[in-house]
């Protein structure tokens, strides 16, 4: 395997001297003497895990059997291992009644079982705009979906660390975050084969698609994360009036995604103006770990935002 065939990492010199690539804003990486005694000790071991330990290739085939694990339908689906605050586990039937009544609520006392993941980053890479959104919109699931095995494992041990290491922080801290990051997963998928599988009709309310693989050569242009076909797809799990986000810096690419999404009968675009002050469009453009890469370069970015159409009436 060529060197060029392995992602380069590529971090700011600020990130690299940090625990890891995720920035001191979004990631609560406890400061040592933060807690008390043994308590601070522990929290100063953990650390973020580092990009460089999770090398892989640059790009799948997303045509590819990868062999991946996905129910057969999104009720099939355990979402308790992504989310144990807010989900019991279909194990909890074996517990004894007075366990399984402990695991039926929330810390906060709401029942579990009641939210549905609802936010999808689609080729989330190594999950920084999860990381920033997390705390921003605490009672909101969201979902990272990537296919690469090791940036998905790169993502859950980031997630797994952080949520750790604020659940060591003592409650007066002020590195504690809402939601305490229980609100955000990873999981590792082909978003372009088996969507419908996890999500049912209109399930979602945002998708985003930031910084895609482009596939430059027209003969792999159909290897695109956005083509008509997937777009009825995207459209059967965004509800109407949700919203789907498209950034990235390749100007062609931008245009084939746009145009796609102009055809469909399902979406409409959003003029950009509309979200200028939207900080979750903010967040796509310069949260994930691609978009900190143009910005370093001083490259442009090109942003398409469209809204799920209502379905046609029958
Ligand atoms: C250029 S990276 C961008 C990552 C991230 N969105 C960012 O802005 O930093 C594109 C990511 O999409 C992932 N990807 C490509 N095709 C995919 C698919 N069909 N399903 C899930 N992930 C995919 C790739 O593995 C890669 O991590």
């Amino acid at each position: 395997m060529s060197k060029r065939s392995i992602e380069q990492v590529d971090m700011a010199p600020e990130a690299q001297a940090q625990a890891g690539p995720s920035s001191a804003s979004v990631s609560p990486a406890p400061t040592p003497g933060s807690g008390s005694g043994s308590e601070s000790s522990e929290i100063a071991l953990l650390q973020i895990p580092q990009k460089r330990f999770y090398r892989q290739r640059a790009h799948v085939n997303v045509f590819v059997d990868h062999e991946l694990d996905y129910p057969k339908s999104p009720s099939a689906m355990d979402w308790s291992v992504h989310y144990p605050k807010y989900f019991t586990s279909p194990n909890a039937e074996q517990q004894t009644a007075a366990t399984a009544l402990d695991t039926a609520v929330t810390g906060e006392g709401q029942a579990k079982d009641t939210k549905k993941v609802e936010w999808a980053d689609v080729g989330c890479g190594f999950g920084g705009l999860l990381m920033a959104l997390a705390p921003m919109f605490p009672d909101t699931l969201m979902l990272g979906m990537e296919i690469r095995v090791s940036v998905t494992k790169y993502v859950n041990d980031r997630i797994a660390a952080t949520r750790q290491a604020q659940s060591l922080l003592p409650a007066e801290s002020t590195d504690r975050v809402p939601g305490e990051y229980q609100n955000v997963s990873v999981i590792r998928a082909n978003s372009q084969k088996y969507m419908p599988n996890f999500f049912e009709r209109g399930q979602l309310s945002k998708m985003f698609f930031l910084f895609p693989d482009p596939h430059f050569k027209n003969r792999k242009q159909k290897a695109r994360i956005i083509t008509p076909g997937l777009l009825a797809e995207y459209a059967y799990v965004l509800r109407p009036g949700g919203i789907l986000y498209t950034v990235t810096d390749v100007k062609d690419l931008h245009e084939w995604m746009a145009s796609h999404l102009n055809a469909h009968p399902l979406f409409d675009p959003i003029p950009t103006e509309d979200l200028k002050d939207d900080p979750i469009l903010e967040a796509a453009r310069t949260a994930t770990e691609e978009g900190k890469k143009v910005e370093r370069n001083k490259g442009d970015k090109w942003v398409a935002c469209f809204r799920r159409r209502d379905d046609p009436v029958d």
